[in-house]
């Protein structure tokens, strides 16, 4: 067999693990020691300090708003948060059963396709973009869970931000002070995390030079999947199908003797615990207990525990994040669109990040069967 592959292409990490892909700014998790950086600023520091409008000012300019920046950034959110009628018509015509990741999907991509600045990849078209990407996702999700109740579409009040605006939107009422705390909260906390997997397949399109809408709808796709940001959904269906804390010890044993995942623990990145499952444990608990859900997060806990001491894994973002939506009466089919809305703020980051010092990401793979093999024409074939 012939072997013409160099060295190079003979180093394969499976999964990237450890692989250095990318240089960034936006944000860095120290895996070793349980930390997550915003531009530098410790997660502990801005959660429960700052807005989610402040978060974003912060990753797209390297330093946080002034109060006039915050307020004007805030304004411009607002004011882009409604959809064109044609893709409010598109969400009417999926099919009840589409998952809402693959709507959002959709949807972004067709927000592309009429977008004011289509064609148009200047780095003032992509800020231009990046805005009216943060404003629309929010809607497309509250938009289309109140299509699928057959309920009123509500706009948004140009008076609140982002997370408040959200939850207006999906819920037809405007949030109580705790829910405003806990959904702002939750996006801030959602915002970025260094190059996971949808972050790296956004960059990755961004890098052919393709267009904003196209990378966001790439990494939408990538965060899909269970392993990533579905995970959350899987989370919040496990705990309702506990459904009684007593049952806890039995099924988190059963999943562990079939050798099956518990959604909501492990990480690549990780070794110890996700610092932003601090923050989301304390408002599961407070949010279940305000809304009459404490057996949930009892359940939570004891899965919790159960799973450190037999497997020695920590619980990731997705854990506590599933309970405090499902308090904030976000169903489990919605729980990763939400988390998708937040992480917007940090793909549109990286696109632009990537877009300002590009180089092609077009790495090698280590082909593995056999090189050279005799043609054989289709009529000498047996
Ligand atoms: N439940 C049970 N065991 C787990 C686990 C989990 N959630 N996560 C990791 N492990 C175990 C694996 O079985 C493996 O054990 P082994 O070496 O005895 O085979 C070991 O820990 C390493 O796991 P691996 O899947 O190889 O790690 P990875 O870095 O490739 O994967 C995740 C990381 C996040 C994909 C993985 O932890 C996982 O699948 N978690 C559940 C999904 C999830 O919550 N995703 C959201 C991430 S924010």
């Amino acid at each position: 067999m012939a072997n013409s592959k160099s060295a190079a292409e003979k180093t394969f990490v499976r999964g990237l693990e450890g692989v250095v892909a990318a240089e960034t700014n936006i944000s860095w998790v120290d895996g070793i020691h349980g930390k997550l950086y915003y531009q530098g600023y410790d997660i502990h520091d801005i959660a429960e300090h700052v807005s989610f409008e402040e978060v974003i000012f912060l990753l797209w300019n390297g330093r946080f708003p002034n109060r006039a920046e915050c307020d004007r950034l805030q304004l411009e959110l607002a004011s882009e948060m409604r959809l064109p009628s044609q893709v409010v018509e598109m969400i009417k015509l999926m099919p009840p059963s589409a998952h809402p990741m693959a709507v959002l999907q959709t949807a972004v991509s067709m927000l592309g396709v009429l977008d004011p600045d289509a064609g148009n990849n200047s780095a003032e078209a992509n800020l231009r973009k990046a805005k009216r990407l943060v404003a629309q996702v929010p809607t497309l999700i509250a938009d289309l869970h109140r299509i699928r109740k057959s309920l009123p579409l509500i706009s948004a009040d140009p008076k609140m931000g982002i997370a408040d605006n959200f939850l207006y939107m999906m819920r037809g009422a405007p949030p109580i002070e705790i829910e405003q705390t806990v959904m702002d909260l939750l996006m801030v906390l959602h915002t970025d995390h260094g190059l996971n997997a949808s972050t790296f397949a956004g960059r990755v399109i961004a890098s052919t030079l393709s267009d904003m809408h196209s990378a966001l709808a790439g990494a939408i796709g990538a965060l899909k999947g269970s392993l990533h940001g579905g995970a959350n959904q899987k989370v919040m269906e496990m705990i309702l199908q506990i459904g009684n804390v007593d049952m806890v010890q039995d099924y988190i044993a059963g999943m562990l003797e079939n050798k099956q995942k518990i959604m909501g623990f492990g990480h690549r990145v990780y070794r110890t615990e996700d610092p932003r499952a601090r923050h989301l444990r304390k408002y599961s608990e407070m949010l279940c207990e305000l809304k009459g859900f404490k057996e949930l997060y009892d359940i939570s806990h004891k899965v919790e525990t159960l799973v450190r001491e037999s497997k020695g894994i920590y619980p990731n973002v997705d854990f506590y994040s599933a309970t405090v939506q499902h308090a904030l009466g976000i169903p489990a089919d919605f729980l990763t669109a939400v988390l998708a809305a937040s992480r917007t703020a940090g793909w549109v980051a990286h696109i632009m990040e990537q877009y300002a010092d590009n180089r092609l990401i077009r790495p090698t793979s280590k082909y593995t069967a056999e090189l050279g093999i005799k043609f054989v024409p289709m009529e000498q074939r047996p």
